[in-house]
């Protein structure tokens, strides 16, 4: 039987990432129900608040179960929360595990994905001794092949016809960032 993980609370300059509870439902139901935050997502928007209810329960479960975490962001300057990013399907064996992240459209453009995301592979690099990290985006989705770019991720190839969402097909790119090119950032570390 795998370990459970505990979610951890990362600061970085301008972001905190923690667990998320119950308060942040409404918060996460109105992200998740936007079609055009959703546009390029692999799956439809939500039209039901109980959807970010059990969300919120999936998270607590991926982490006694050890598959990953979810970690909700906020902006330290106000307190709001302007969405979450995730660190999945961790495979201890092939020290593997996924990355992804959504956030609201007004905190577009500002470097925070990129930002929560370097906290959150910064703290899977280390407690997690992973060897490698996979996203995948939709081909269109340039915003979110730049983040990992940024990230150092490399672009490994194209899952033609990947996806089909409210009937239209769609490509992804895949990148893999593995552990020997990852380059934390000149950031103070993380601290929990
Ligand atoms: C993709 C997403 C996470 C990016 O968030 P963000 O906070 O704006 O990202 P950052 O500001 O860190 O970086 C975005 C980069 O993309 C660039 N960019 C944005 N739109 C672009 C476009 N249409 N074409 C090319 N580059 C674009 C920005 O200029 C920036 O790059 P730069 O720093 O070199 O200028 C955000 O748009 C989002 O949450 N979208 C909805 C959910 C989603 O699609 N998630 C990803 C699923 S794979």
């Amino acid at each position: 039987m795998r370990a459970s993980l505990t979610a951890p609370s990362l600061h970085t300059a301008r972001l905190r990432l923690r667990s998320f509870n119950g308060a942040d439902a409404d918060d996460l139901f109105a992200l998740q129900s936007s079609g055009h935050i959703l546009r390029y997502w692999d799956a439809p928007p939500w039209s039901e608040r109980s959807r970010a209810e059990k969300f919120i329960a999936t998270c607590r479960q991926m982490e006694q179960e050890g598959t990953g975490v979810r970690l909700a962001v906020d902006r330290v300057s106000d307190g709001a929360f302007i969405g979450w990013c995730t660190l999945c399907d961790w495979n201890p064996d092939f020290r593997s595990a996924s990355l992804g992240y959504c956030y609201d459209d007004a905190a577009w453009g500002r470097g925070y994905a990129t930002e929560a995301a370097r906290a959150l592979l910064g703290w899977s690099f280390d407690t997690l001794e992973l060897n490698r990290v996979q996203a995948e985006a939709d081909t269109r989705n340039a915003a979110s092949a730049r983040v990992l770019e940024k990230l150092g991720f490399v672009r490994e190839g194209t899952l033609r016809e990947d996806c089909v969402v409210n009937g239209d097909v769609s490509d992804s790119w895949v990148y893999g960032l593995l552990r020997r090119e990852w380059q934390p950032s000149a950031d103070p570390a993380p601290t929990r």
